[in-house]
Parts: C-alpha cells; structure tokens; sequence
C-alpha cells in the first residue's frame, strides 16, 4: 500500500469495505415501469446516489466509485445522452455545496474532455472545493473505460521509458498500478452492479482484480440504505483468500 495512503484506509476493519464501487443500472427499466421517460429514472437515480452517499459516509467507509458514464454511453440516442448531460451539470450545481459541508472529497475519473466546456468547468471546482477533505472519497466515473485507463497508463509508462527515465524490465504491476486513476486510493473491496445483469462493462478492470462482487436484481432508484447493507452483510460473511488457502487466512487471523 502507498505511503501517502491516509490512515482511514490503514486502518480499516476487514468487515467493512474501505472501498466500494457501483455501477448504477436499471434506471430505464424503472422509467418504462412507470410509463415515465427514461430520463425521469436517471433523476430518481440521483436521489438514490444521495442515500448512498449519505449511508457510505456515515458508516465511516473511506471510498465510493460510482460509474455515472461509461465511455460507451455516447452510443446511446442523442437526446438521451444530452438529457443525461444536462442532468449531471443541475446535480453538480445543486450538490456541491452541500458535499462539502459533509466534508466529502469529489473527484472525476475518465476522459473529461469530450464533455461540454460547462460541465468540465463545475468538475474542475468541484474538485478544487472538496479536494482536501478528510471524508468520504467520492469518485464519479464519467466517459470511463477500464480498457483507457490501463491503456492511458501503459502510454504513460511507454512514455518514460521512451524518456530514457525508466527500463522496460522495471515496469511491474505496481508501477502500472500507480499511473491508474485511483492509484491513490486502495482498491475497491466490495464491487455492486445493481438491475441484474452479471457483468463488469469494462469499468474499473484492472482495480476489480481482488473485489468481492455483488449483484442484485434491485434497480438503481430503489437501491436504498436497507439495499446497501445487505450487500454489507454479504461483504461481511465472505472469506477473502488473495489465493491462500482458508486455512492460511484463518491462522493469520488468529495470529
Ligand atoms: C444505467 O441505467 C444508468 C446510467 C447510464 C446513468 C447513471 C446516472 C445516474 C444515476 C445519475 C448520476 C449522477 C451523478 C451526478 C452521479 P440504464 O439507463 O442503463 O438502465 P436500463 O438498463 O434499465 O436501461
């Protein structure tokens, strides 16, 4: 683990996760329920992400990842995708504020560029008001690919090594690690993928590698406190191994 790695995240229980990463589906199959626009799901869902946040925070988990817009998504119907856009500018000027005051630290994972200058200038405050804060470490996932983040890291890599700064024989996963966008934080322990599908859609590839994976038929906008702490317990009744033996997890335990 880092050095610069800050102690809540040292010092976390193990039947806690310290990290927790959603991919957010069945907004639009809770619209078409109701014969609402898909679009209306995609605001309920903000509220869910509200009550998500709020429970994360006051449970004392150090960091929630929350994949709000995949790289893919631009293939969605253009009206989809500007209502979406629309949606994320009005959630940013209205919640800011307030995740601040909760000391929660906002920041953005994934290729902002592509995104409307507007959008991109509210991140980039975003971040800058809530970067030193000592809470949860909210990251939000947007135009974000796994296969870009190990690919822009492995560009960065290439790089130094092209720099004459680094040989190509020292490149380990962990120098690989580094240059990935949440190097600082550790990697998730609990990954949940609500709305049914049992699928990792290219999110975080490379930081999943060890996660405990939880799946619900829950749609997003009804995914609620009750919700996350069933997938707590099931975080909490599991045994993780990082390829020992059960018997070599429990003796270190007991140790
Ligand atoms: C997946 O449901 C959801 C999305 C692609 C968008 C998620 C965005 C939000 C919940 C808003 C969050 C906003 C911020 C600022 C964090 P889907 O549309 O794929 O649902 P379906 O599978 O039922 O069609």
């Amino acid at each position: 683990m880092s050095q610069l790695m800050p102690q809540k995240f040292v010092a976390g229980g193990s039947s806690l996760p310290r990290h927790v990463a959603i991919i957010m589906d069945g907004n639009g199959r809770w619209a078409k329920s109701r014969k609402l626009p898909r679009v209306a799901g995609h605001r309920e869902g903000v509220k869910a992400v509200r009550r998500v946040v709020e429970a994360c925070s006051a449970k004392g988990i150090g960091a929630l990842t929350l994949f709000a817009f995949s790289s893919e998504n631009w293939r969605r119907p253009r009206t989809e995708v500007g209502l979406l856009m629309d949606l994320f500018v009005s959630t940013l000027q209205r919640e800011v504020n307030s995740l601040h005051r909760n000391g929660v630290r906002l920041q953005f994972i994934g290729d902002r560029e592509a995104f409307n200058p507007k959008l991109q200038a509210l991140m980039d405050s975003a971040e800058q008001l809530t970067g030193e804060n000592p809470g949860l470490v909210l990251s939000i996932a947007a135009n974000y690919g796994g296969r870009w983040d190990i690919t822009r890291a492995t560009r960065r890599l290439a790089a130094q090594v092209a720099a004459g700064r680094l040989d190509a024989a020292e490149i380990t996963p962990e120098r690989l690690a580094a240059e990935l966008s949440l190097a600082h934080l550790p990697e998730p322990d609990l990954f949940i993928r609500t709305g049914g599908e049992q699928r990792v859609s290219n999110f975080l590839l490379w930081q999943l590698a060890y996660s405990e994976l939880y799946f619900t038929d829950t749609l997003w906008p009804d995914f609620d406190q009750g919700s996350l702490e069933q997938a707590l317990e099931s975080f909490a009744g599991r045994q993780r191994r990082f390829g020992r033996t059960g018997e070599q997890v429990e003796q270190v335990k007991g140790a």
